[in-house]
């Protein structure tokens, strides 16, 4: 066993060990490399076309007694491999994909669905679908950005550190998505469905694919207000380019095929918790989705 006497003996190269590891793992990294390159692109199409299950205990460090399997070195005269690229997300045309989401008559329907569309380009290195939470019908829908590491594991949206956030800003203004009154309660997705790699913020092209089920969706839970939590959902929904800062505490409206929607944009959580000082805005704008919500009942 290789032994690193120096850093077990000191503290500060072990926390700057965790901080490196913490890091990794906030960008999304999920596993360590073994020292034999892995086609990662290539292992998850073949659990997709086998849909194996990848056994709880498959090492992917190789043990420190392992003999090093290392591949030789490419001699200089070696032509370099060609790196793979993920196979294209088959395309769709964009009133086939309004299509499909409208034909869509739950959101039991929608989510089937959703799970079954393979041209948005996310689904190929997201682990499963993450769709919705909360309560279908409550008065107020809160549509965030992406789903995170968290969210890909879980396959509900908002269930990581921002969400925690998310559930005490929604508690102060009395919201709760695990209420079963929908005065009380909640219903929460994001404008893609799909966590985007290393938690990059998803492309238009990515958003747009998703864009007709989320609309679907707002038909479907039939919200009172829609809360577009970050400027990549409140610029989806609302077709501006216009920034969050600017953008956010006054209220819009969505026309959808239910009506008119009215639509608060605010800071993401994620945001907040990078800089607690903009709290007091998103406070403004939850005080905001409170006096409309008592001034309609
Ligand atoms: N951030 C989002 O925008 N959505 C999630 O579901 C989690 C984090």
């Amino acid at each position: 066993m290789i032994e690193d006497t120096k850093s077990n003996q000191n503290p500060s190269a072990q926390s700057a060990a965790a901080a490196v590891l913490q890091w990794y793992a906030d960008m999304g990294v999920g596993e360590a490399t073994s020292c034999v390159p892995a086609d990662g692109f290539q292992q998850s199409e073949e659990l997709n076309a086998r849909k194996v299950a990848v056994p709880e205990n498959t090492a992917t460090i190789q043990s420190s007694r392992a003999p090093l399997n290392r591949p030789a070195a490419p001699s200089p005269q070696a032509p370099r491999p060609v790196p793979r690229q993920p196979a294209a997300a088959p395309s769709m045309a964009m009133d086939e994909v309004e299509g499909l989401a409208q034909a869509c008559t739950s959101l039991d329907e929608l989510a089937r669905t959703l799970d079954q569309f393979d041209a948005c380009p996310l689904k190929r290195t997201a682990t499963q679908l993450c769709f919705a939470d909360g309560l279908p019908g409550a008065h107020v829908m809160i549509i965030g950005e992406a789903p995170g590491r968290d969210e890909d594991e879980q396959g509900r949206p908002f269930v990581g550190r921002s969400g925690q956030l998310l559930d005490k800003m929604l508690a102060c203004i009395d919201l709760d998505r695990k209420s079963d009154d929908p005065a009380g309660s909640v219903f929460i997705s994001n404008i893609v469905f799909w966590r985007p790699p290393g938690n990059r913020k998803p492309s238009t092209a990515e958003v747009m694919m998703c864009l007709p089920f989320v609309k679907r969706a707002i038909e479907l839970a039939r919200p009172r207000i829609v809360i577009a939590a970050g400027a990549t959902p409140a610029q989806a929904l609302l077709d501006t380019p216009t920034g969050i800062t600017r953008m956010r505490g006054s209220w819009k409206t969505i026309t959808t095929g239910i009506g008119e929607v009215d639509v608060m944009p605010t800071l993401h959580p994620s945001y907040l918790l990078r800089s607690p000082e903009a709290k007091r805005f998103a406070w403004r704008d939850l005080v905001a989705v409170k006096a409309k919500l008592l001034a309609e009942q």
